[in-house]
């Protein structure tokens, strides 16, 4: 019989499910990268979502592994041309939270277009300040996307419900897909020139990496509202923190930072700054969804040879 280790905590549908497919399964959260070496070599399958590293050292000691499912879509954590060459198979779950992350982006648009956040801090502090807030409608604003795939089409299907204008920058979207999506598709300056508000839904690759640098920032919009529920890497941090500061960026928004657990942070502080812990894929709905996909993934794959989004 086959055996997983489930090494984050994930909903117990993931368990179950391995379990009725005859897969047997420990689950053990928490441990060192030092106390997961020793007892990965029993295992023919780890599940993850983004607190265990595979890394090489792992997967060294992972002497019957072949399979590493990571319940969610980034496989940042997992060192893939290590697993590539020892054959480990390395699979994600690209769909079962997109809507949720789509929906942060959404809200963390609304908390930096009303900067609730603030206004929350300062009406539990018994201010009432009234005349402090105002804010920015976005009905009729322009919502640039950059990254349209996923999660990115569902920000603009919401976005358009909420009538904005979307412009998209993404060199894998097609016209016609742009067209059937109703959103305009253009290059990256155009889009930097033209929107109010800029969502990013991209993985972090050599060629998005600091997507948003200090030259890129420099070309925005004065007063562009920026949000990022995507992955730390996208944005020059420093540069947007100066951009804040000097008013040319009217707000920013990460859910996502280049070091992660971002527990101190030059950018805490800054004016019209909102951040979350990376909560993109946290909800009941998107954790029972990633849970299912992987545990159902991984047990084809170790039962039946079947490989899904591998
Ligand atoms: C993902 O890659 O699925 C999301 O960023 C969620 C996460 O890492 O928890």
């Amino acid at each position: 019989m086959p055996k997983v280790l489930i090494s984050d905590k994930m909903d117990p549908k993931a368990a179950q499910i391995f379990r009725e497919r005859g897969v047997e399964v420990d689950e053990i959260t928490g441990k060192t990268p030092e106390e997961l070496k020793a007892i990965i070599g029993e295992y023919d399958g780890l599940a993850i979502r983004s607190s265990t590293r595979v890394t090489r050292e792992i997967l060294d000691a992972a002497t019957n592994l072949k399979v590493v499912g990571r319940a969610g879509i980034g496989v940042d954590n997992v060192d893939i041309p290590s697993a590539s060459a020892k054959g480990v198979v390395v699979m994600n779950t690209p769909f079962g939270n997109s809507i949720t992350t789509a929906e942060h982006a959404i809200a963390l648009m609304f908390a930096l277009a009303r900067d609730l956040p603030e206004a929350d801090k300062s009406t539990q502090a018994g201010k009432w300040e009234k005349n402090r807030f105002m804010g920015v409608e976005v009905t009729g604003k322009t919502l640039g996307l950059i990254g349209a795939g996923n999660i990115g089409s569902i920000v603009a299907d919401r976005a358009l419900g909420l009538r904005m204008k979307v412009i998209a920058y993404d060199p894998f979207l097609t016209p016609e897909r742009a067209l059937e999506m109703g959103v305009e598709k253009m290059n990256l300056d155009d889009l930097l020139l033209r929107a109010d508000f800029i969502t990013l839904h991209t993985p972090l690759t050599d060629q998005t990496r600091n997507i948003l640098s200090a030259e890129n920032l420099a070309k925005t919009k004065k007063g562009v509202r920026i949000i990022n529920c995507a992955r730390g890497g996208l944005i020059d941090e420093a540069a947007l923190k100066a951009g804040l500061e000097s008013g040319h960026i009217g707000g920013a928004a990460l859910d996502v930072f280049q070091t992660e657990p971002a527990k101190e942070h030059a950018l805490f502080g800054t004016p019209n700054f909102i951040s979350t812990p990376h909560l993109g894929a946290s909800t009941t709905e998107a954790q029972v969804n990633v849970a299912i996909q992987v545990a159902e993934q991984m047990a084809d794959f170790l039962v039946s040879g079947g490989v899904t989004n591998a």
